[in-house]
């Protein structure tokens, strides 16, 4: 039996299921998409005037949202009314890894998932399609598809009975560029059972996707592939993160390894780049509910590999706040430093899990002051990631700092003034031009700048009479 969709719902405006359903709206006008959110301001929001202002920042997405919102993309608190109408139910919500309890620290936690299914058994009518569309441990299909159940065959007041289908469809947008991968993604993934219910989500994508790059498995396969494949990339971040270190001690350079080791095709020069860490909402949340699964299938060899990953993480961030330490002269005490950049990548104003959050915090523990700046991230964003509050100005506007405190500085001009070092942690565009002579005017000597993401010429650095570190670069020791 052929299904046609024509109202779609998606719970959760966050990350994901704001743009991909924008996407959605854009590409398919013959469709209503509705995106629910049970958070009223994240709604008011996405309902904003000035598109300027909308909640999630990806370059691209304000123009598609100014096109559809109004006409077939709409942003409300209804999910009763809205699950009601809807032919297809995505679930978009966040699956934060669990703080308390079975699996805490490791598995993720799904009781959003479980309430939205409670929701969407309690609300539809007639046939709905559920996506999972969060990343979600193997097997969630299964919890759903049990909630679902047990209202499957009940009748809906046209006398019709309730009966549903569960895909699982990951996303594999990356901040940043959503809009360009969900325009073009390298692949689309739908595991699940129901023909007729995985062809009415292929008739979707292929309003742009090719069908040639729209794979099907079953849903177990789809939603280990999902945690696979982040697991994968953080390995890489972790490997070359790794080398970085070695470089360091050696005298070789962690660049000119990547451009080596990147140029066999087995391997590919992708994501090669050493930096602070990896951060980001998936990473380590998808590896730590791997290693989870892992030691729940007693597989504990299976669980250590992809521990290490995380483990080198945490490592190197610790390793980078100490370096900086050490530089300067082994103690922070009434110490500026300029942090450039807090989002965990640029183009992007999201902060979760960002290696700036652990390096800014060890170096506020060292009693550095902090001058932090970021075209994206807003000062109340860093303050409920550094859990502490930014020091004040006092009456006559000088500012009033003591050890250990930070602020956020939006005027690029002064923000250098008797700083000790500057550290870049974040791959912002604005940040790899800047006149480092007028910076190291500005600085207390001997002044320090540590390039934790490659961008900037060492030359311009060194020449401004600026001592300069830079991320797996062994010449400089
Ligand atoms: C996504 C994925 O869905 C998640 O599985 C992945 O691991 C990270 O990325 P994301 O969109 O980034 O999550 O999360 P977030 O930006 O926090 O958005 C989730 C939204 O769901 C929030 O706005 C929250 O208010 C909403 N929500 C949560 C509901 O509407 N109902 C609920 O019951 C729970
Ligand atoms: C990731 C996956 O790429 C995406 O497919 C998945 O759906 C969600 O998780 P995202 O978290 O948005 O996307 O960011 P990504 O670009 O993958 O970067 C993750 C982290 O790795 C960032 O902190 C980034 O700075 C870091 N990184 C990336 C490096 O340090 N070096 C690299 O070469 C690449």
């Amino acid at each position: 039996m052929e299904i046609s969709i024509k109202n779609i719902c998606c719970i959760g405006a966050g990350y994901v299921g704001g743009p991909t359903m924008a996407i959605i709206a854009e590409r398919c006008p013959h469709i209503q998409v509705e995106v629910v959110d049970i958070n009223e301001e994240r709604i008011r929001d996405w309902n904003q005037e000035d598109f300027e202002k909308l909640p999630i920042y990806e370059p691209g997405l304000a123009e598609i949202v100014k096109k559809c919102r109004g006409k077939n993309l709409h942003f409300s608190n209804l999910v009763k009314e809205k699950i009601e109408e809807a032919d297809m139910v995505f679930i978009s919500v966040n699956t934060p890894t669990k703080k308390k309890g079975l699996g805490a620290g490791k598995a993720s936690d799904l009781k959003w998932v479980e309430a939205c299914a409670r929701q969407v058994a309690k609300y539809s009518k007639e046939h709905t399609i559920v996506v999972e569309k969060s990343t979600l441990p193997v097997r969630t299909a299964e919890v759903i598809k049990s909630i679902l159940n047990e209202t499957k065959g009940t009748l809906v007041d046209t006398n019709i009975k309730k009966t549903f289908d569960v895909l699982s469809n990951p996303e594999f947008l990356s901040e940043g560029s959503a809009v360009k991968d969900l325009l073009q993604p390298d692949r689309v993934l739908i595991g699940g059972e129901s023909k007729d219910a995985i062809q009415a989500l292929n008739e979707i994508y292929l309003n742009w996707v090719p069908s040639e790059k729209i794979l099907t498995t079953n849903v177990w396969s789809s939603e280990l592939a999902k945690l696979t494949a982040n697991a994968f990339l953080a390995q890489r971040i972790s490997s070359i993160n790794s080398i970085s270190a070695l470089c360091e001690e050696t005298g070789a350079d962690v660049r000119e390894v990547a451009r080596a080791i990147g140029s066999d095709s087995r391997i590919g020069e992708k994501f090669l780049n050493s930096g602070p860490g990896f951060g980001g909402s998936c990473f380590k949340k998808d590896i730590l509910n791997l290693v989870y699964l892992s030691e729940h299938f007693g597989l504990p060899e299976v669980a250590n590999l992809w521990n290490s990953v995380v483990t080198l993480n945490t490592w190197h961030q610790k390793r980078l706040a100490t370096l900086i330490t050490k530089k300067l002269f082994g103690t922070l005490s009434n110490k500026i430093i300029v942090i450039l950049g807090f989002a965990f990548k640029a183009n992007t104003n999201d902060t979760r899990e960002s290696a700036a959050i652990k390096i800014c915090k060890d170096l506020l523990d060292e009693g550095a002051i902090l001058k932090i700046h970021d075209p994206k991230v807003s000062a109340m964003q860093i303050e409920k990631e550094l859990n502490l509050s930014p020091y004040k100005s006092n009456e006559s506007g000088k500012e009033n700092f003591k050890e250990g405190s930070w602020n956020k500085i939006e005027d690029m001009k002064n923000i250098f003034n008797n700083a000790d070092a500057v550290v870049i942690l974040t791959e912002w565009e604005q940040y790899k031009n800047m006149n480092w002579i007028e910076i190291s005017n500005k600085m207390r000597r001997p002044s320090w700048a540590f390039d934790v993401r490659s961008i900037v010429d060492p030359k311009e650095i060194i020449n401004s009479g600026i001592n300069f570190w830079r991320i797996g670069d062994g010449s400089q020791n």
